[in-house]
């Protein structure tokens, strides 16, 4: 039996094709590429190209390959950009999930493992946010997956599709040898922006706010290393194989750090000033998104193994010092 792993070009989706390969899964990638780089795709997976939104591509995919479960990441996922183009997030995040899910029901596969956000939770009233917290998204990006996960549990009542939703909060670093790695066009992320100006590839670097109501008055995010995230997939995956109920969990560190503490960290793993300014809010930032995540630990076994925030930025440095234009594939 294969796993489909829609999205499996993208940032997490090659990260996570990596651990399965590794782990002996049979798998199959589907992307559109819009994002996505065929050169981070495993070559022990085999990659058909095409949209989640176009059912007739998925039809034809889960008609060649018998699909035991499907990883599902294809979505967007800048919360500035969300701001600027709210129906672009409904439109391929929550709209590709009605196709998938419609594709799904057809052909009998009845398990998901799926990409939800920190970014469902919105301002949280108390931290570290529980998976029971309230849900109150502050930007569309974090609407459109909250839209998904209001979706697939009706469609688990109807249609019995059992569902993992994966709340991340900040994901960075990359694969420890080198292999693979963060590659946006435009990048908006931390890390890699300060990592691009301490390569001397950026030179506009700003920290979005100082006036929030944290520790040193910049935004707090929890982060997670991107094989940390890609196991916690596996984790869900064989959690559904073993006849267990839908459920979501949160996947991060239970740690803050604020964007000076992020920018102070990358000065000391990369040996560079990075110069830096303080910049306006950037609209749709909570202030502080730290997750409790006992549940992931628990129920699914997850146990982080670079759960430092330096060895995360080390591993995204690595894979910046020697890919500097990151696939090379892009203009
Ligand atoms: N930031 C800057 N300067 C920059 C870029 C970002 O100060 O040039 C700040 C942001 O304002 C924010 C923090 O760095 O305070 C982190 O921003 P990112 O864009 O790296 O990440 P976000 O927290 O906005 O979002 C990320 C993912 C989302 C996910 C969210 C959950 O992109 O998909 O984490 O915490 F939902």
């Amino acid at each position: 039996m294969t796993i489909a792993v829609l999205g499996g070009a993208g940032y997490i989706g090659s990260h996570t094709v990596a651990q399965l390969v590794k782990a002996g899964e049979d798998v199959v990638v589907l992307d559109n590429l819009i994002t996505g780089h065929e050169r981070a795709i495993d070559k022990k997976a085999r990659f058909y190209q095409g949209d989640i939104r176009d059912y007739h591509f998925l039809s034809q995919v889960f008609s060649t390959e018998k699909i035991d479960a499907i990883i599902h990441f294809a979505a967007f996922s800048i919360v500035p950009e969300s701001m600027q183009d709210p129906l672009k997030y409904f439109d391929n995040n929550t709209g590709g999930m009605i196709t998938l899910l419609e594709a799904m029901k057809q052909f009998g596969i009845d398990k998901i493992v799926f990409s939800s956000t920190a970014a469902t939770y919105g301002e949280p009233k108390q931290i570290p946010i529980k998976e029971s917290d309230p849900q109150v998204p502050t930007n569309p990006y974090g609407e459109s997956k909250l839209a998904m996960e209001k979706i697939i549990k009706w469609a688990d009542v109807a249609y019995g599709i059992h569902f993992v939703a994966l709340r991340y909060f900040n994901v960075a670093g990359a694969m420890p040898d080198g292999s693979i790695g963060e590659d946006h066009h435009p990048e908006t992320h931390l890390i890699p922006i300060i990592l691009q100006a301490a390569a001397g590839t950026r030179d506009n670097l700003q920290i979005f706010g100082d006036d929030y109501p944290t520790k040193d008055g910049t935004n707090v995010r929890d982060y997670v290393h991107v094989v940390d995230l890609a196991d916690a997939h596996i984790l869900a995956l064989n959690y559904l194989r073993a006849g267990n109920a839908s459920d979501a969990f949160n996947i991060g560190s239970a740690t803050g750090f604020s964007n000076l503490e992020i920018l102070n960290a990358a000065r000391k793993v990369t040996g560079q000033a990075i110069p830096a300014k303080i910049g306006p809010r950037r609209p749709g930032d909570p202030s502080t998104l730290i997750a409790a995540s006992d549940k992931a630990r628990s129920v699914l076994g997850w146990k982080p193994q670079f759960d430092d925030v330096e060895k995360i930025i080390g591993d995204a440095w690595n894979w910046h010092e020697n890919h500097p234009e990151g696939f090379g594939d892009r203009q």
